[in-house]
């Protein structure tokens, strides 16, 4: 078992992936009131308020980091644009999430945050093992992942999204070390 420091930061070649800070819930808040990130993540609710923005940091601050590690992904001179997350499922692999502010969609953001966060959890975590599921109707997402390493199991599961308020197919992949 590898010992992660308590706020690990991450590097890459455009981001900064640290410890999300009470300095970050307005612009959280702010990125995640667009229903059209929450409805493509499982537990972000919609409609999205500061109190959620404000939770969900506090809940980062008190991870057991050998379970769970969420990272804000912070761009130089901008601040938090969106949030990566590796969450350990009970019994199960490490799963990762991601969401990106809608102004900084298509610039390969999500993919640089993502492989950034793969070789932490590889280099420094010591996983080997990663699973990650988009909702069938979220391609981008899909190339998200086809682009981090991570392919196809050919499993569809149906998983609830709170935001949309009902299950969505959700294609399940897998990223091996
Ligand atoms: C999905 C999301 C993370 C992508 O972030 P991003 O920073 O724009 O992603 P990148 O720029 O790294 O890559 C996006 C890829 O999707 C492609 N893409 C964008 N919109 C697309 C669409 N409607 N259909 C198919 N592909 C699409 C882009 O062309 C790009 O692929 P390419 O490099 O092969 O051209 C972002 O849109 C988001 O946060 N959405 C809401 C929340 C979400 O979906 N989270 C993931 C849950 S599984």
């Amino acid at each position: 078992m590898c010992v992660i420091e308590e706020s690990p930061v991450i590097e890459t070649r455009r981001l900064t992936l640290r410890a999300p800070a009470k300095a970050d819930v307005e612009r959280v808040a702010a990125f995640c009131v667009d229903h059209d990130v929450a409805r493509m993540t499982t537990r972000m609710p919609s409609p999205y308020t500061r109190g959620h923005a404000e939770e969900f940091v506090a809940r980062c601050g008190t991870q057991d980091r050998t379970r769970d590690n969420t990272f804000a992904i912070d761009l130089a001179n901008e601040g938090l644009i969106g949030v990566v997350g590796l969450f350990t499922n009970p019994g199960g692999p490490v799963e990762l999430g991601y969401w990106i502010g809608r102004p900084y969609w298509g610039r390969g953001y999500a993919t640089e945050a993502a492989r950034g966060a793969l070789d932490w959890t590889r280099s420094i975590w010591r996983k080997r093992r990663v699973t990650a599921g988009h909702f069938a109707d979220n391609e981008a997402s899909g190339r998200v992942l086809v682009k981090a390493g991570f392919l196809y199991t050919g499993v569809v599961e149906h998983k609830p999204s709170i935001a949309r308020g009902e299950p969505a197919a959700t294609r399940m992949m897998v990223w091996l070390a």
